[in-house]
């Protein structure tokens, strides 16, 4: 049996745990979390508030790290240090320097798995898709536009205190909501991230202090250019476009990462797509989450627990969760400096920009 725990039952902890219970060999060993009433939320054979009790139970094999977002670093170092296997929610982290040291940690246990959320790449569509632009049916990749909106009002950052702080989410609608459309794009074109223009800003929100505007263009390996936007504008509920356009074809992704358009001259390959895109869930919901995560929480677990038993490679190992995450951090440090930001960041430089609201 591989026994399990679950850091933080707040949101999306819940999932984790649903997800977990799926795989009928996997035991929910302990559910933690510093708040009493968000720990009852998660039923385990054991509770505590102190993860450190987490870490050390030799019988503990994976830990899910779900807490907000500064947590993350200590707990993934924690987890693996303690010879633990560990998933961590997006994003892993809110600075450059924790993402460094995520990394330095996986590295440091490479028999161990390290996996970064991104479930949305587990739709049959998506991993198709980007099977075939790797393989080069699309031709070489020119652009891409990614573009999302949604809505977060006081209501949503009143309901955590670390909601909408600089330093306790890091960042606002780009760091906590985009980045899944941000990361699909970059994975699904194979962008290899090189220097960062863009600005973000604080339009209309008095209660946060970070941005409800990103706006960045990414400077690419091998001249692929990327657009993302991502826009909390108080208007539109959970809306994103995703176009790949390359020299031999282009698609476009819509709202929960839907196939709109496909161009490309293999009618075999556009009828391909176009039935992959039918069968987009994976047919077992999840009791605790909402429409916007998608189902496939259960098939980023089940990846995960497969990779730690046959001692295989996760499909998103934190090094391949990091290039969203990189790219949103080059953004707000670019807006703080006002120039472009290189990739990889300068970590003893990095600042989140100070963001006074326009509308006041
Ligand atoms: N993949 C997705 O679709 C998705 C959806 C929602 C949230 N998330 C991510 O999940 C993470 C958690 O978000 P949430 O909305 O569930 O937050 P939340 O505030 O609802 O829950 C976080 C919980 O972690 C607990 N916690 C924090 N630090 C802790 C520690 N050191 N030890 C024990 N408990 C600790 C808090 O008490 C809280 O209950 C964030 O990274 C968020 O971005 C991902």
């Amino acid at each position: 049996m591989l026994q399990v725990a679950v850091i933080g039952c707040g949101v999306i902890g819940p999932v984790h745990a649903a997800a977990v219970r799926l795989d009928q060999e996997t035991v929910l060993r302990w559910a933690c979390d510093r708040d009493p009433a968000k720990l009852a939320r998660v039923a385990a054979e054991r509770q505590t508030q102190d993860a450190a009790e987490v870490f050390a139970d030799p019988t503990v094999d994976l830990v899910c790290v779900c807490t907000q977002h500064p947590e993350h670093a200590a707990l993934i170092v924690g987890a693996l240090t303690a010879g633990k296997h560990v998933v961590c929610e997006k994003p892993l982290a809110s600075t450059p320097s924790d993402l460094q040291r995520i990394l330095a940690a996986a590295a440091a246990h490479p028999r161990q798995v390290a996996s970064g959320i991104f479930q949305h790449r587990y739709a049959p569509l998506a991993r198709r898709l980007r099977q075939v632009v790797a393989d080069g049916a699309f031709g070489t990749i020119t652009s891409l536009d990614v573009d999302f909106v949604c809505t977060r009002d006081q209501g949503y950052y009143a309901s955590g205190a670390w909601r909408g702080k600089r330093i306790a989410e890091g960042g606002g609608v780009a760091i906590n909501q985009g980045i899944h459309s941000i990361d699909l794009g970059l994975w699904l074109s194979g962008a290899e991230a090189r220097q960062v223009s863009g600005r973000v800003r604080r339009r209309r929100l008095a209660c946060i202090e970070v941005e409800d505007l990103f706006e960045a263009e990414v400077a690419c390996a091998g001249g692929l250019t990327a657009k993302l936007r991502a826009d909390n504008d108080g208007v539109t509920g959970w809306k994103q476009r995703i176009v790949v356009r390359g020299s031999r074809g282009s698609f476009t992704l819509g709202d929960g990462h839907r196939l709109l358009a496909v161009e490309h001259s293999s009618g075999a390959l556009r009828e391909e797509l176009q039935a992959l895109d039918s069968c987009n869930l994976d047919g077992r919901p999840l009791g605790g989450g909402k429409d916007v995560y998608g189902y496939h929480h259960a098939l980023q677990i089940a990846d995960v627990i497969e990779a730690i038993r046959s001692g295989r490679r996760p499909m998103v190992a934190v090094a391949d969760a990091v290039q969203a995450n990189a790219v949103i951090l080059a953004t707000y440090h670019a807006t703080a400096t006002g120039h472009p930001a290189v990739l990889p960041l300068d970590q003893s430089s990095y600042v989140y920009p100070n963001l006074p609201l326009e509308s006041a």
